[in-house]
């Protein structure tokens, strides 16, 4: 059985931003939950500036989802950090935010990583594979096996060494191995790192968890298949309410019909979906 989700207050909220700074190439937006309960690794946010949000424009119009990357209870509430990489309005604007600013924000939201056992039966470890900004969910997993003494390895991958961050602060430990494709002096990727680990002897009591590009996602829930290991993914599509009323988040299963990724996600088993690249962007 997954976990059991935490029930999200009703509507959104208002929510101090306790700290921002940069974090190599990544900037970190502290936030301060005084209401809502602690989250569980994989779930997201829908958050958005407060008062106002909408930028001259249109854009951002609507909140953006985001990951924690960690959380930790207080006595005032819930200190959630978040991730951000500058794609776009949305993510520029919340970026920008100081000390002092406010966000509205509705969550926790969405399906949680499982334990190793419910992913690959009889697993006692986990391999955690990430890739660019897709780490911001996984630091959140990684932490939680290690206060529940599960091993884990961290495997993660860059676009360049320029382009990492937060890996120190995040995932500081002997057993991370990070990969740059370019810029580096032995170029790699990712799922060259997890190739090693899958043709190791102790594979078949594993479990792996993956979250970053699409085509990287692909890749690993192919290479996870082939392997017989059981994974989970956490998948991302283009979310306009973050609780299942829109249907703009859908991907297609294999056997018909489709999930919606907020609700039905954004953790899923690799063997739910037909691709990992269905809710790309066009
Ligand atoms: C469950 C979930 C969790 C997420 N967690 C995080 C997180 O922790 N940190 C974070 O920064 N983002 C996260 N995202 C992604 C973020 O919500 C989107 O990237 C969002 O569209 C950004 O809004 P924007 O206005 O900045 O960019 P948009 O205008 O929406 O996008 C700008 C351009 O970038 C492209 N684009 C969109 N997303 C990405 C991407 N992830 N990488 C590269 N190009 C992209 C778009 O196709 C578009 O061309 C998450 C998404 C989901 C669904
Ligand atoms: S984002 Fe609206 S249904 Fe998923």
């Amino acid at each position: 059985m997954p976990p059991e989700r935490p029930l999200p207050p009703l509507g959104r909220r208002l929510a101090p931003v306790t700290a921002s700074r940069a974090d190599g190439a990544y900037r970190v937006l502290e936030v301060s939950d005084e209401t809502g309960p602690e989250p569980l690794p994989g779930q997201f946010y829908m958050v958005a500036e407060a008062p106002d949000w909408e930028g001259s424009s249109g854009r951002p119009y609507l909140p953006r989802a985001i990951s924690f990357a960690a959380a930790e209870v207080r006595s005032d509430g819930v200190s959630l950090e978040f991730l951000l990489d500058e794609v776009g309005p949305g993510t520029r604007a919340l970026s920008a935010l100081t000390e002092g600013s406010q966000v509205w924000l509705t969550g926790p939201l969405g399906s949680p990583f499982s334990d190793p056992g419910e992913v690959t039966e009889g697993a006692l470890g986990a391999v955690i594979v990430g890739g660019g900004i897709g780490i911001a969910p996984l630091a959140a997993l990684r932490r939680s096996l290690v206060q529940k003494g599960i091993a884990s390895r961290t495997l993660l991958g860059f676009r360049e060494p320029a382009a990492a961050g937060a890996i120190d602060r995040l995932f500081g430990c002997e057993e991370v191995r990070v990969a740059y494709e370019s810029g580096d002096d032995s170029p790699a990727r990712v799922t060259d790192l997890l190739a090693r680990v899958l043709a190791g002897d102790s594979v078949g009591a594993t479990a792996v968890y993956s979250c970053g590009p699409p085509g990287m996602l692909e890749a690993v829930r192919q290479m996870c298949a082939g392997a017989g290991v059981g994974v989970e993914l956490a998948l991302e599509s283009p979310m306009a309410c973050g609780y299942g009323a829109c249907f703009g988040c859908a991907v297609p299963k294999p056997d018909g019909g489709f999930l919606r990724l907020c609700i039905d996600g954004p953790v899923v088993r690799g063997d739910a979906i037909t691709t990992a690249c269905a809710g790309e962007a066009p």
